[in-house]
């Protein structure tokens, strides 16, 4: 493409994404153009509604409402898809990488349950697809996987990949304020979409984390197998008892291989001792840590998500891949760090039968024997107790005990079969809370 005199972009999307992306390739086009070698212009863009107001000026003429017209759009040389959702977006990518066409996507849902699909027909037509802003907003973990991290074995990923949850996690921590009044203050400041399921639920870090450990791990992930739990049932009590014990909570990801023989994925709120870096990666910040044999512990920390920065991450391929183009063949065609058709789908772990320390907090009536109620059947599953604080209040004018323990090093499964024993027994006026403790194991 020797006589190229501008990389046309194609936008699958105008909304926070979409706009970010078109103010920064206006705002920093001096810059872009001086590190491409020709400047990058917005061609085309697809939206769902022509009449409404647009935060960021184009010529009107760009704009339809049939995405596939910037697929098949000869101007288009980089179809950018910051539309979201599963589909059309699938369909419209399997088009735009089947004519070959090069393609950045920040939607980390299509990734996570269609990205076989799509890696495999990126493969096969030779096109680019890129992808760092599906996962941690602005963190260039993609980048660093496939880069600089190349030569490593990598067995474990995990990270914080929710800057939603993060938000209301630390608001509850330093301010002591519940859960609802957390998230409604996040929805206000624009760190929580009105509807906040998809995030506080564990879903979207779920699914950064499935594809996160896909890339790692040089194996096919389904998304089925992955984890999930979110942060809902978090409490004050609990974030109090969690520093008491010198630790914080954070909504974790965790990808781990065990040698060849399966994978775990799991998301799920967990408390971080107080002196790892990532306690103290706090508000909407993501970060994400990385073990590998020679390399170390590296931990990347950036803004997660919001529009500067993921446009940053979208425009950042799009410069790759645009260099790619003006230069001839400088990107490697390839989605992942191996041939698609290589990798060997490892057996699921589920992360109920993954060992670990847990959390326990039981709430329960204040009468003689419940201590022992609590620890025979914990004892009897070979589930033993490190440290334990017991407190009494009234509630609903009956004497009721919080007793909170930390355990050694248990299986999962035998975990659960103590507490199924223990909420048997009738004594536990509310459902046990249990988290996982990471660190010291
Ligand atoms: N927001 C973030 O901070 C962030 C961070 C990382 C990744 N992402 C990912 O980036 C993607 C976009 O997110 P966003 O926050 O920018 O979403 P958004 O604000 O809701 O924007 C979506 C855009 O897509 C358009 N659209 C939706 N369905 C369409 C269809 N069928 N045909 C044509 N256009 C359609 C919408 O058109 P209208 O404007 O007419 O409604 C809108 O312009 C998602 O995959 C998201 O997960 C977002």
């Amino acid at each position: 493409m020797g006589e190229t005199k501008r990389v046309g972009v194609g936008l699958i999307g105008f909304g926070v994404v979409g706009e970010g992306v078109a103010r920064l390739v206006r705002d920093n086009a001096a810059t872009l153009t001086a590190r491409i070698g020709v400047p990058i212009e917005v061609v085309r863009v697809a939206v769902r509604d022509l009449s409404r107001p647009r935060g960021v000026e184009l010529d009107p003429a760009l704009f339809t409402d049939d995405p596939f017209r910037v697929v098949d759009d000869p101007k288009v040389d980089i179809v950018v898809e910051v539309m979201g959702g599963e589909h059309p977006a699938l369909e419209l990518l399997l088009a735009a990488l089947n004519k070959g066409k090069p393609v950045v996507t920040a939607n980390k849902a299509l990734l996570a349950i269609h990205g076989e699909q799509l890696y495999a027909a990126a493969e096969k037509n030779g096109a680019r697809l890129r992808y760092e802003a599906a996962i941690g907003g602005v963190i260039p973990i993609v980048r660093t996987l496939t880069g600089a991290f190349a030569a490593n074995r990598i067995d474990t990923v995990y990270g914080i990949v929710n800057g939603t949850c993060n938000y209301i996690l630390t608001r509850m921590a330093e301010e002591g304020v519940g859960y609802d009044d957390a998230l409604a203050e996040a929805q206000r400041l624009g760190y929580a979409e009105a509807d906040p399921s998809v995030d506080v639920e564990g879903i979207d870090a779920a699914h950064k984390m499935a594809i996160l450990a896909a890339l790692a791990f040089d194996t096919p992930i389904d998304f089925s197998d992955v984890s999930v739990e979110g942060i809902g049932r978090i409490s004050p009590v609990d974030i109090d008892m969690a520093a008491a014990f010198g630790y914080g909570i954070k909504l974790l990801g965790v990808a781990r291989r065990h040698d060849d023989a399966a994978v775990e994925v799991r998301v799920h709120p967990a408390m971080v001792p107080l002196d790892m870096p990532i306690a103290s990666v706090n508000g909407a910040l993501n970060a994400i840590e990385v073990e590998g044999a020679e390399m170390g512990t590296n931990m990347l920390v950036g803004p997660g998500a919001g529009q500067g920065p993921t446009a940053s991450a979208v425009l950042g391929d799009v410069a790759d891949l645009a260099r790619g183009l003006v230069d001839g063949a400088a990107v490697s065609p390839r989605p992942m760090n191996v041939p698609v058709a290589s990798r060997v789908k490892l057996p699921p772990l589920p992360a109920s039968k993954a060992e670990g320390r847990f959390y326990l907090r039981f709430t329960t009536s204040d009468r003689p024997g419940i201590m022992a109620a609590l620890t025979k059947p914990l004892g009897d599953h070979g589930v033993s107790i490190a440290s334990m604080i017991q407190t009494e209040h009234e509630s609903d004018g009956e004497e009721t005990a919080a007793v909170v323990m930390l355990t050694h090093r248990a299986g999962g499964e035998a975990l659960a079969a103590a507490l199924a024993e223990i909420d048997g027994v009738g004594i536990l006026r509310s459902p046990t809370v249990v988290i996982r403790l990471v660190g010291d194991a």
